[in-house]
């Protein structure tokens, strides 16, 4: 069994595949966190845990005489605000006209078969006939009551463990909650480094392992959406791990908005990592019997690496997170005119593209911002969703028609949660739009951002897509989300309530997700937000795939594909070939670099294709043919990182490999180059070892491919690149 409850020694031991997470209910009914790690048996592993008097550690009111218990030093398994605990918390709440003050003790628990799910919230679910498991632990305040169900879902063979709470107030008096994290995890050690994912616009996830020190470590976003800047997945790991060895735990929130993810070393060198949304402009009041439910947070511990963590999140992430059917489906290369035309396009120029997408073999033409309202530039439009007749020369069925008959499907941009100042919208519905009455509204990119906290705007957007989708053959569409979100004020909602409406922003985003997924199971939905600034776990349960950056660098490319793919399944990493110099950085690279680039995620291009030489149709067509016929390894293979961009500075290299051993693929790009160059080796890894492999023309078993490696071929110049797949050979044939 998963979940065991020993009421001997009150413990509660979740087992997976690999890793052990065990709680303790103490002598005064406080939730203990006795151990997570590698696994281990169901021993009572609060032994682990030293009373001492360690002074200036305070005691709660049944320990006064008893020094050496303080709830300041001993491992909590969700930590709150006013028993004498100092370190950061969960939670911070306080019945009205009280101090907020909180000390949570054991009440019940429940084991169930299944996983539970969150209402409107994201969560992860369990595949078919897979054996999961659900664990709830009730605590109540010592006073009042006010009660928190802890949540578990025990996924075994997937290694991952999920974690929610919901917070419940069946008091007169309303309850407000300062900060409700998803969860806190107490490390007594082993746990010494954070690696976390930064960026900005145009350079998302950039890999950073940072030592932690004493005091706080905390990233994080405010900007309303999980942000360009940090991203909701953190690792703790010791200081030896590496891509193959070492302990090391990974955490992902499943959110969209702002949140946090904060590791505090405490006095004696131990770890508390807690997440959830940002407490900085949250504030959420409960009323009687009312209740607040915390998104999802899933772990995975492993002692063998971070590729390991890798491949347990990714492949836990498909199978149990994602559910578009088209997480299983080929997915169309296409070709999107973004950087091929920006706003400056006409219907003809879109069919002359659409030609030669049908040429080169492509599947789809997605037509990108400028196609409705009044939008020749980033000033306007945005809210009126109808189509720019005039500037497309027909109707917008006329057109899919037209593309659908070169025998491509046809996918549209769309900003749903965005608004002009100057469109019909804003003109109409000046309230919907977020601002702060009395001041002059904060724009990005000109535009101010749909109070989604309201009823009557979620209904809007529902009935938007509804339209858009009703006026033709569309089977695919980009939603994209172009700004960080400010003056977060909602005119519908009273002045004490507004630090409610960022996670209300979210709830009706997840609504309009919801309701589309359901009404249309077989639209293809690409998340978007200027690129990767809202690729997060919580867009995943909804879109299968999220274009990950505005930067089509290849080169660039390599370090935000290396950085994503810690956290996130590959399949999910929209990636385009597109044209040289590059419109970001000037950089000139290979027309191949950039089609191996972009075949690491679904592939497709963002060029104007009518102004390719023949050479380039030519390398094009043999690209989508050779991505065609191996999809399946790039979509379902296991990932492994040969080479970091960030340490490894003459190539980066990737590798899929099929579960089943049979099929592998190599990638290397070049960043560097030599006079007089060293020879460049490179091993294979998650091949079968006594299975023969043909590489080159040559016969190779894996464990001379693994553990010796094979010999890259020279660069010819410079951001050169190499791919090879290999196949296992029925026998050898000497
Ligand atoms: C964002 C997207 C781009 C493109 C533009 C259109 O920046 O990331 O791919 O769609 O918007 O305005």
């Amino acid at each position: 069994m998963a979940i065991l409850f020993d009421s001997k020694a009150k413990t509660f031991t979740l087992q997976t595949k690999k890793s052990t997470y065990q709680m303790k209910i103490d002598e005064q009914g406080v939730l203990l966190h006795t151990y997570f790690g590698a696994g281990t048996d169901e021993s009572d592993y609060s032994y682990l845990i030293v009373p001492d008097d360690h002074g200036f550690c305070a005691q709660p009111s049944e320990h006064g005489g008893n020094r050496n218990y303080s709830l300041d030093f001993y491992p909590q398994e969700y930590s709150v605000h006013g028993n004498g605990d100092f370190r950061i918390k969960a939670l911070r709440a306080g019945l009205e006209g009280r101090v907020p003050a909180l000390d949570l003790r054991y009440g019940g628990y429940e084991i169930s078969d299944g996983k539970y799910a969150l209402p409107g919230l994201p969560a992860f679910f369990a595949g078919k006939e897979e054996k999961v498991h659900t664990l709830r632990i009730v605590l109540k305040d010592l006073y009042e009551e006010v009660y928190v169900t802890l949540f578990y879902g025990v996924f075994e063979e997937k290694d991952i463990i999920t974690r929610a709470a919901v917070i419940q107030n069946r008091n007169n008096v309303p309850l407000r909650l300062k900060r409700a994290m998803s969860m806190s995890l107490d490390f007594p050690e082993g746990m010494d480094a954070f690696i976390c994912f930064h960026g900005k616009h145009a350079g998302e996830r950039q890999f950073d392992r940072r030592t932690l020190h004493s005091g706080v470590t905390a990233i994080g976003s405010n900007r309303g959406t999980s942000s360009h800047q940090q991203n909701p997945f953190a690792i703790l790991c010791g200081k030896d791990t590496t891509e193959e060895f070492g302990s090391c735990c990974g955490l992902s929130l499943l959110y969209s908005g702002s949140f946090q993810i904060q590791a505090e070393v405490d006095q004696f060198e131990g770890v508390r990592v807690t997440c959830g949304i940002h407490d900085e402009e949250f504030e959420w009041i409960l009323n009687k019997d009312e209740e607040f439910v915390t998104p999802e947070a899933v772990l995975s511990y492993t002692d063998q690496g971070l590729g390991d963590l890798t491949r347990t999140m990714q492949r836990a992430m498909s199978e149990n997170l994602i559910r578009s059917p088209w997480k299983n489906k080929k997915r169309p290369v296409l070709v999107n005119n973004w950087e091929a035309t920006y706003f400056d396009f006409t219907g003809k120029k879109l069919l002359q593209i659409a030609q030669q997408a049908a040429r080169i073999g492509l599947d789809m033409l997605v037509l990108d911002d400028g196609w409705f309202g009044k939008r020749d530039d980033d000033n306007s439009g945005l809210g009126d969703w109808y189509v720019n007749e005039e500037k497309l020369g027909c109707t917008l069925r006329e057109l899919v028609e037209q593309v659908n008959e070169m025998g491509l499907q046809f996918g549209i941009w769309i900003e749903p949660e965005m608004v002009s100042e100057n469109s019909d919208l804003y003109r109409e519905h000046p309230d919907w739009a977020m601002t702060i009455p009395g001041r002059d509204p904060v724009r990005g990119r000109n535009q101010l951002t749909l109070d989604l906290s309201r009823r009557e705007v979620i209904e809007y957007m529902k009935a938007s897509i509804d339209q858009l989708l009703g006026m033709a053959n569309i089977a695919y569409i980009k939603w994209d989300m172009n700004r960080s979100v400010d003056n977060v004020f909602s005119s519908a909602a009273p002045y004490l309530s507004q630090g409610a409406v960022r996670h209300k922003y979210i709830l009706g985003l997840y609504e309009v997700m919801e309701y589309i997924l359901s009404r249309y199971p077989d639209l293809l939905i690409e998340g978007c937000s200027g690129g990767g600034g809202r690729y997060d776990a919580g867009m995943l349960y909804y879109v299968p795939q999220i274009w990950c950056s505005d930067n089509t660098d290849a080169i660039e490319r390599l370090r935000i594909h290396y950085g994503t793919s810690f956290g996130y399944p590959m399949s999910t990493v929209a990636a385009h070939v597109s044209v040289c110099p590059n419109h970001q950085n000037g950089r000139v690279t290979p027309f191949q670099t950039r089609g191996i680039c972009a075949m690491q995620g679904a592939f497709g291009y963002e060029l104007d294709l009518d102004k390719l030489s023949e050479e380039e149709i030519r390398q094009a067509k043999e690209q989508v043919e050779f991505y065609n016929m191996h999809y399946e390894l790039f979509q379902n293979g296991d990932y492994y990182r040969l080479s970091s961009p960030f340490e490894h500075h003459d190539f980066t290299a990737w590798s899929y490999v099929m579960p089943d051993g049979s099929k592998a693929s190599l990638s290397v790009v070049y960043t560097d180059l030599h006079g007089n160059p060293k020879p460049q080796r490179i091993k294979w890894r998650g091949l079968i070892p006594d299975a023969v492999y043909e590489l080159d023309g040559q016969e190779y078993t894996g464990a001379a491919l693994m553990r010796g490696g094979c010999i890259l071929p020279k660069p010819r110049e410079n951001y050169d690149s190499w791919m090879a797949v290999i196949e296992r050979k029925a026998k050898r044939n000497k």
